[in-house]
């Protein structure tokens, strides 16, 4: 089966965030932000954890069911957005390329070099096994959440996802805030990481340095 590859086949004049990935990623940012805002704002309602309520002025929506009007909207925007990211991530060869492998003795080093503060950011091409593991484990949380979230909005319709959570309700609603835990944890260190490295947020803005035509992954047949 042969790859599409935008990056690799359009020569000189390819990116290395093409077009579509940085509309995606910006979406993305938008959706996940209007989810994780509207989300607090239904968790307040009926909370979790009694010690843990969202500030209000952070929550989006002006009482719960018009937060899970957001939340719905926003579902739909991520869903289909993330839909579309996959699906050009894997026929594209870019996820291939860019976000593997991940080889476990690269990560160790590469999280000593960042606790030494000797991580260089001189290639922006190349992701290293910290940043690929991060996205990596961030796609596979959205996926969770969408499943999660789709469990929530429909137990019954949907019963066959509630017998992956042990058919427990409650065990659903943990895993969805688990999950927004973590890529709340996620962005938190996601955005640092940008603005101390400005050269990669105007990459992902103006789509970054232009990548030679040939430079086709080690496997590619
Ligand atoms: C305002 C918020 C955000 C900013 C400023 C931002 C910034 C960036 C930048 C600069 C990159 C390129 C990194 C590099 O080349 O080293 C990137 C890539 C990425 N970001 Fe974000 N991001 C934001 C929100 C998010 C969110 C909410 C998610 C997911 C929950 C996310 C997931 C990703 C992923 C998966 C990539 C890799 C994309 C690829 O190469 O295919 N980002 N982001």
């Amino acid at each position: 089966m042969t790859a599409i590859s935008p990056e690799t086949e359009a020569g000189a004049s390819s990116r290395l965030h093409p077009l579509p990935v940085r509309l995606m990623h910006w979406v993305n940012a938008v959706a996940m932000f209007i989810m994780i805002g509207s989300g607090w704002k239904i968790y307040n309602d009926e909370v979790i954890f009694g010690w843990l309520h969202f500030p209000e002025a952070l929550a989006i929506g002006k009482w719960a069911q018009h937060g899970l009007l957001w939340h719905f909207f926003g579902m739909w925007v991520f869903a289909i957005n993330g839909l579309l990211y996959l699906a050009y991530g894997i026929f594209s060869g870019r996820f291939r390329r860019k976000l593997w492998p991940i080889s476990p003795r690269e990560l160790i080093s590469t999280i000593g070099a960042a606790l030494r503060f000797k991580l260089g950011h001189d290639d922006l091409t190349h992701y290293n096994a910290v940043q690929k593991s991060l996205y990596v484990g961030v796609i596979l949380i959205g996926v969770m959440s969408v499943i999660s979230g789709l469990t929530l909005w429909k137990p019954v319709q949907f019963s066959e996802l509630l017998a992956l959570f042990g058919n427990d309700f409650q065990t659903v609603r943990l895993v969805h805030f688990l999950c927004m835990a973590a890529i709340c944890g996620f962005v938190v260190i996601h955005v640092a990481l940008a603005l101390l490295v400005p050269k990669t947020l105007i990459a992902m803005i103006t789509g970054g340095p232009r990548v030679p035509s040939a430079q086709p992954p080690a496997s590619s047949p």
